[in-house]
């Protein structure tokens, strides 16, 4: 136990199995709070929501590690996978206007929310056939045998991947969230496959054009401008690592709060199979903010001296948007810590914020309902096997999300 006034411990296991007690402890107590990462990187932690909300929006907060004060002195250690030379790291998540202006307006008119829409069926599919493959079980892992591959077999579907060389993305997608994103070892291994891979891919829709993602951002044009080689395969790669681990911790993270909750999992359920959409709706948004696949919004850097909620910040300084502390704050959410599948005043931040919004917001809301719903109305007597306290999380800093989850149904 800490002592009342004490900081809480952070990034421990125990803090991973719930860190919601400590972050609560951080709004109230030091809600601009400076701890040292477990890379050794000394950064800010923003854990209030109307504090969380204006950083996001922040033009004096930087996505680009290049104002890092401790980058400038070429010793960083944000984990950002290095090698910027690779280039498929210039992406919208690490950029600024006006670049990302262009990028994002760009990329925006490929990746639309008809293109998503249009896909719904296929996405059903893809989890029907996943289901198929264990229904008969009776048990499975449903981040192993579901949640993982349902969206990495869609983006890449999206995109254009043939499906014979889908796999290797599987393989290349398990082994950087297995390393969470270090820049080290397997990690850059699988970035420079992936990279060889889609300047490969790019070069031959090209050529040969299809109705799929890629060839439609080969196609966009703004006032005439096209992306580049370099900034076509950056964008498909942050589409790759931007909507997969995220959606495996929706729906892992989403299913668990389910089966946490047995009576507004009845409530679901029971509307589910009324035919009813409603619930289902408004319950995707509500899992997002009580228990989110992004713990803590990817890097920002100031830019000059500012101040966060009343603290100075140093230019140089890196903030962590605690998102997961934001959306749980009382000041914001009645009955914060009660997952209420019906709320309708949630504004949560699960997306993000301001200019970097999730770009995905669409089709990860279109995988996370389908998938829910699919699990709930084809395994109805879902629950969860073993002992709750035996499931482990993964460690990274920026994701939340399960390693495991072991459930057992009626064949
Ligand atoms: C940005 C969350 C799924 C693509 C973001 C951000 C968050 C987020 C919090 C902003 C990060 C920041 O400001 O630091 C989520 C969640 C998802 C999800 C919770 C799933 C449940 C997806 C999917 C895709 C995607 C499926 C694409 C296929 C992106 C991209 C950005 C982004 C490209 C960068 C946008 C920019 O910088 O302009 N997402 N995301 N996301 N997301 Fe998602």
């Amino acid at each position: 136990m800490n002592a009342p006034n004490a900081a809480p411990e952070l990034f421990t296991w125990e803090f991973a199995s719930d860190p919601y007690p400590a972050y609560a402890w951080l709004r109230e107590n030091s809600p601009v709070h400076r701890t040292k990462l477990p890379s050794g990187v000394e950064a800010w932690l923003v854990t209030r929501y109307a504090d969380a909300r204006q950083a996001l929006a922040d033009s004096r907060l930087s996505k680009n590690p290049e104002h890092h004060a401790e980058d400038a002195q070429g010793k960083s250690k944000t984990g950002i996978p290095g090698e910027r030379s690779a280039n498929l790291m210039t992406h919208l998540l690490n950029i600024d206007p006006p670049d990302h202006t262009r990028l994002r307006r760009l990329v925006s008119k490929a990746f639309t929310p008809r293109r998503v829409a249009e896909f719904a069926p296929r996405v059903q599919e893809l989890a029907d056939d996943l289901i198929d493959g264990f229904a008969s079980q009776g048990r499975a892992d449903l981040i192993h045998d579901f949640a993982f591959p349902l969206p990495i077999y869609a983006i890449c579907d999206l995109l254009g991947v043939p499906p014979e060389d889908q796999d290797d993305f599987r393989d290349w997608a398990g082994m950087m969230i297995r390393h969470g994103g270090g820049p080290r070892g397997g990690v850059a291994r699988s970035v420079k496959k992936i990279r060889g891979y889609l300047a490969e891919l790019i070069h031959r829709k090209r050529n040969e054009p299809g109705d799929d993602l890629i060839s439609g951002l080969i196609r966009a044009s703004d006032h005439g401008e096209h992306l580049t080689e370099n900034e076509a395969a950056a964008m498909c790669f942050v589409l790759l690592f931007a909507g997969f681990e995220t959606t495996i911790n929706l729906i892992g993270n989403g299913v668990y709060a389910l089966l946490g909750n047995p009576e507004q999992r009845a409530r679901l359920q029971a509307s589910i199979e009324g035919g009813e959409r409603e619930l289902l709706d408004t319950g995707i948004e509500e899992l997002l903010r009580y228990d989110g696949p992004v713990e803590l919004a990817t890097w920002r850097f100031a830019t000059e001296p500012l101040t966060i909620g009343g603290q100075s910040i140093a230019a140089g300084d890196p903030v962590l948007v605690v998102l997961a502390a934001a959306d749980r704050d009382p000041a914001r959410f009645a009955e914060p810590d009660t997952l209420d599948l019906s709320r309708r005043d949630n504004q949560h931040l699960g997306y993000g914020h301001g200019i970097h919004y999730c770009l995905g917001a669409p089709l990860a809301r279109l995988e996370g309902t389908t998938a829910i719903e699919t699990l709930l109305r084809r395994l109805p007597d879902l629950s969860l096997s073993g002992d709750p306290a035996d499931l482990r999380w993964r460690g990274g800093l920026i994701m939340r999300g399960l390693r495991t989850l072991p459930v057992e149904f009626t064949p």
